[in-house]
């Protein structure tokens, strides 16, 4: 197994209940629904999901033909699946976002929303990202701004010790981690992705303010305000759109010049994460690498590359 970053482990948590249905979020979950409205292609094949936790914001990638929901929490993809029901549409896994087990530029776009927060090495997972991705690929990225207007007063009035102006990752609590927009635009850059789009979100996430203010209207003004993310981005939530044109991502053909998927199906997608071998054998409760030999485990509907069996 290769040396990875570790994992914020999502096993077990309550999370989509204790931070979304029952946590007051629903601001934030409806600025979430129109900036990703404004940002995804109107149509497309197949897209990945990263870090689709319980499957929140799966219904809103209508145009798209499929799905993959990858999560590295079993539980949480567990809820995604009841919330979603049976359907071809969506294809489950569980698997590190570091050691991604698919093969290079499958996917037509990806996302990858409050995930990015949870990565000691974000280079290292955006650099996983642009892999899979083809050629002009979407990618939707959201960020935690460490420039955000709070941090930015807690540190003028002292209150606060860690500098919201310089690029460094701030990590405020273990495995959580804020970014500069100038950082998450140099590693995207650096990797051959150009920027189309940038909306700020979340422009009152202030509890007084959402106690005593209807959520309709602060979400009404924070949709307008959303658009000048393309000249400052001072909120704690960031939208980036931004597409792969700066290489030539290797379509995944066979020798035929035929898709791989959609031909041979799902089992096409996937390749070994320990070795990178392509294709791996379907042996129906697990696939298996022909080179190294490793078992990956299929039970209930869900990939898991997380452990060889
Ligand atoms: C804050 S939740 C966000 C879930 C969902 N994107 C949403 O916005 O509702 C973060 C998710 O990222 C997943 N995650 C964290 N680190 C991961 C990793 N290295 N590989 C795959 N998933 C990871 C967690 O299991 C969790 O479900």
């Amino acid at each position: 197994m290769t040396n990875t970053p570790p994992v914020c482990n999502y096993e077990g948590s309550d999370y989509q209940t204790s931070f979304w249905d029952k946590g007051g979020r629903e601001y934030e979950d409806r600025t979430e629904a129109i900036a990703l409205k404004r940002l995804l292609p109107q149509r497309g094949r197949l897209l990945l999901e990263l870090g689709a936790g319980a499957g929140r914001n799966t219904p809103r990638y209508v145009g798209f033909n499929r799905i993959v929901l990858l999560d590295y929490s079993r539980t949480q993809l567990e809820q995604a699946q009841q919330r979603l029901g049976a359907s071809d549409k969506y294809v489950f896994v569980a698997a590190d976002v570091y050691r991604l087990p698919f093969v290079d530029g499958l996917f037509d776009a990806a996302t990858m929303i409050r995930v990015l927060h949870h990565m000691a090495d974000a280079p290292k997972a955006l650099g996983q990202v642009k892999n899979v991705l083809g050629a002009n690929g979407v990618f939707i990225l959201e960020f935690a701004n460490k420039l955000n207007l709070k941090a930015i007063l807690r540190y003028w009035l002292g209150k606060q010790q860690w500098n919201p102006f310089t690029r460094e990752p701030v990590e405020f609590v273990k495995l959580n981690f804020d970014f500069h927009p100038k950082a998450i635009r140099q590693w995207l850059t650096g990797l051959g992705f150009s920027i189309e789009k940038t909306l700020t979100l979340s422009h009152f996430r202030m509890g007084l303010l959402k106690r005593i203010i209807p959520t309709g209207i602060l979400v009404f003004f924070d949709s307008i305000l959303q658009w000048t993310g393309a000249f400052i981005q001072v909120t704690p939530s960031v939208f980036v759109k931004a597409n792969l044109v700066g290489r030539d991502a290797i379509p995944p053909y066979g020798q035929d010049g035929i898709p791989l998927y959609g031909q041979d199906g799902i089992l096409s997608y996937f390749k070994c994460p320990d070795c990178g071998r392509h294709p791996l054998s379907d042996k129906s409760e697990y696939l298996e690498c022909g080179n190294c030999k490793k078992r990956w485990g299929v039970k209930d509907g869900i990939y898991d590359f997380r452990e060889s069996l």
